[in-house]
């Protein structure tokens, strides 16, 4: 049994069902990150797991104890909010020392487990301001070191980086990553940054209203998305309509206007059915690089381009689709023209098929 077990949870409000009858299970130590749209249940699910709202339906297992009916003190948690201020008229270290001075622990005791707090979020020093005095970020280490004071077995952080701006989120992503990974310590992060979602998890839950649509690492993710939802809502995607022209074991052959495709084959596809494959942007490679491949050969005419610093992107048409490529800018060769007739390919294991 995993470390979480969140087994087939629902919750409605009145006509909107805001999670529905899902499971997830998530290991000691890993930083498990719920991802999806706004309104897709996310932070129901994590305010469920905390204790804050009753499921209508399902359990909650943490460490092997049913926790459904527990209220959320009992269960070992600790949960940082999107936008959780720290008390105002309190200083860092009353702040910090709010939860310990509340279970009446021994003033020295908190003194030093304030210290050990701080320097977790790398704060010493700052005992004494208030929150007018520090930026956003800092705010929210010390929301962050005010959770962790209390020794939680679980860390709940509910898109945490979201107000700050994108630069301090950039930093905070992998500094949270880097203290989670050395504290050790259980995590299930909720966000709508893809981005974010995939830097920080050991796994990802991508959820769609009220569901979950898929769960796997980050990689699995991107590179084998199985709906056109998580397809399209993680990183950007390529998705031609062709039909399955021949299986032969483990590959497929698609036919896209009578120019063929392979492509691994996926259970449950027929002959002559319409799919959709998948194929990212930066998977297409163009002109020699698309003749010195193997795999596959197409030709696509150029509709426009455009010159990114590191990237140049193209738009392309293959046989009335339209298909986007990110040639990196490293070669130094000159770029096919508007109009030009070129060859496109990619490696047919970059890509997936969707019958969705
Ligand atoms: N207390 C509530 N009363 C009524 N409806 C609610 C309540 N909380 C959430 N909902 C509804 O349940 C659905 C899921 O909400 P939830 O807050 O879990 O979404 P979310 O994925 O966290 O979205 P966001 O990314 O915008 O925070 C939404 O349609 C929301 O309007
Ligand atoms: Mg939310």
């Amino acid at each position: 049994m995993s470390f979480v077990e969140m087994i087939n949870l629902s919750k409605r409000y009145g006509e909107t069902l805001a999670v529905d009858d899902i499971s997830l299970s998530v290991e000691e130590g890993e930083f498990f990150s719920l991802l999806g749209p706004s309104g897709c249940g996310k932070t129901t699910t994590l305010r469920m797991v905390a204790g804050f709202v009753r499921p209508d339906a399902g359990k909650i297992i943490i460490g092997d104890t049913d926790m459904t009916h527990l209220p959320p003190e009992k269960r070992g948690i600790g949960i940082v909010f999107q936008n959780y201020a720290i008390f105002p008229h309190m200083n860092v270290f009353d702040n910090i020392a709010f939860g310990l001075r509340m279970r009446k622990l021994p003033k020295r005791e908190i003194g030093t487990r304030v210290q050990a707090a701080l320097e977790q979020v790398n704060l010493s020093g700052y005992e004494r301001r208030y929150q007018r005095e520090m930026s956003g970020g800092e705010q929210q280490r010390v929301a962050l070191a005010r959770v962790l004071i209390t020794e939680p077995r679980i860390l709940l952080l509910d898109e945490p980086l979201s107000a700050l701006d994108k630069k301090l989120r950039e930093e905070m992503k992998y500094w949270i990553k880097e203290l989670q990974h050395e504290l050790k310590i259980t995590t299930i992060y909720v966000t709508h940054d893809q981005g974010e979602a995939l830097t920080m998890s050991d796994r990802i839950a991508v959820m769609n209203q009220a569901q979950v649509a898929q769960i796997g690492g980050p990689e699995e993710i991107y590179e084998h998305p199985t709906s056109h939802f998580v397809a399209g809502f993680i990183g950007e995607s390529n998705l031609l309509r062709a039909n399955v022209a021949a299986l032969d074991g483990e590959t497929c052959r698609l036919s896209l206007d009578g120019q063929n495709i392979e492509a691994p084959r996926c259970s449950g596809i027929e002959l002559g059915q319409e799919v959709a494959l998948v194929v990212r942007p930066e998977r297409v490679l163009v002109a020699e690089e698309a003749e010195a491949l193997g795999g596959i050969k197409l030709s696509a005419r150029v509709i426009d381009q455009s010159f990114q610093g590191s990237i140049i992107r193209y738009r392309l048409d293959l046989a009335g689709q339209t298909l986007v490529a990110e040639v990196s800018n490293r070669s130094g060769r000159p770029m096919p023209e508007q109009d030009a007739q070129i060859p496109v390919g990619w490696d047919p294991d970059s890509t997936q098929i969707l019958t969705d």
